[in-house]
């Protein structure tokens, strides 16, 4: 059989392309128009009242969370402390394995009362990213460690991937200097304590790290996971104290945001700008300066 002719395989090609980008936008402003539906259902309905924010018969209801049990060799575990805790408490599969994206939708929606749209939006985006279906595809835990996906460089709590590879280890210094860091009212993290280990994190990390790379995108992401802190976390040290260094959720935590319709992308949003923007190191140029400097093998320094 002759291959068909080139300008047939272009269109084609065209086409197809066109429609995906087409779709794409589509779903990200109809996502957003329902966000801006869901803000308004959150300001004219009252929050959650306090000790019943996790909806009746789901896990978690009154603070009543299922048993912690640790991660087995064979288990899979990632760079996402809130995921690995959901995992450890059975809340998603313990083994961390084949969990559809729409069922951690789902679980993350009744767990954190992150809002209808955040808990579309970002497993969507991770299932793309992984190039799998949302609808119909599942992945394991590890899978979102896939370097420069949604995993990424300088990040709060992990070490950068190239000095470890395995992104489910704790990094204790970096989690202890987070707890260490709060100058709010009993000191709890603040968005400027967020922008300042940040701007800490990034700048050790391009200094150390020769393959170093940030896109705005994982700039973002790193202000969104660290934002999650604030809002869901309430900021406050003891329970995220618990969540980053056992991930597990601590006995009669519930999420600290208590509206209907959760966190919207909007609140959220509004939450990681004050942290990214606030970022000192991205204007004052010591990244750029680190950016210049040359490193050999191994990360040492060249003169
Ligand atoms: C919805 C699906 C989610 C996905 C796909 C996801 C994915 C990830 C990934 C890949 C990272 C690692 C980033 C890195 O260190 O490079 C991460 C970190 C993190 N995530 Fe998630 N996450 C999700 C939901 C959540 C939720 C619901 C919370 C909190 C309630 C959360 C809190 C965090 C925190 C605190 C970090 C650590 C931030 C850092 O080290 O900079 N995540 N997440």
């Amino acid at each position: 059989m002759s291959d068909p002719p080139f300008a047939l395989i272009a269109t084609k090609r065209v086409l197809m392309g066109l429609l995906s980008f087409i779709e794409g936008h589509l779903t990200s402003l109809l996502v957003f128009l329902v966000d801006l539906v869901l803000v308004v259902i959150n300001l004219v309905t009252p929050d959650r009242p306090v000790g019943h924010v996790v909806p009746e018969g789901h896990p978690g209801t009154g603070g009543k969370w299922p048993a912690y049990v640790a991660p087995k060799q064979d288990d899979s575990r990632g760079s996402c402390p809130a995921l690995n805790a959901m995992a450890n408490h059975g809340i998603l599969p313990h083994s961390g394995r084949n969990i559809r994206f729409k069922e951690l939708s789902a679980a993350i929606r009744q767990t954190y009362n992150f809002g209808p749209t955040l808990c579309f939006f970002v497993p969507n985006y991770a299932a793309n990213m992984l190039n799998r279906s949302y609808w119909t595809d599942s992945f394991d835990l590890a899978d979102l460690d896939v370097h420069n996906c949604v995993e990424h460089d300088g990040s709060l709590v992990r070490l950068d991937a190239v000095e470890e590879p395995d992104q489910s280890k704790i990094a204790r210094p970096l989690v202890e200097r987070l707890l260490a860091a709060g100058t709010g009212a009993n000191g709890k993290l603040t968005a400027a304590d967020l922008s300042r280990l940040l701007g800490q994190r990034r700048l050790e990390s391009k200094k150390a790290n020769p393959t170093f790379s940030q896109a705005p995108i994982h700039r973002f992401f790193a202000s969104a996971n660290a934002s999650t802190l604030l809002t869901i976390f309430g900021g406050i040290q003891q329970d995220i104290r618990t969540l980053l260094t056992e991930e597990r959720l601590p006995d009669n935590w519930e999420p600290r945001i208590r509206h209907q319709m959760g966190l919207t992308m909007m609140e959220f949003n509004s939450s990681v700008l004050k942290v990214e923007l606030g970022i000192r190191e991205e204007v004052d140029g010591s990244l750029q300066a680190a950016g210049q400097e040359r490193y050999g093998p191994g990360g040492k320094k060249l003169e």
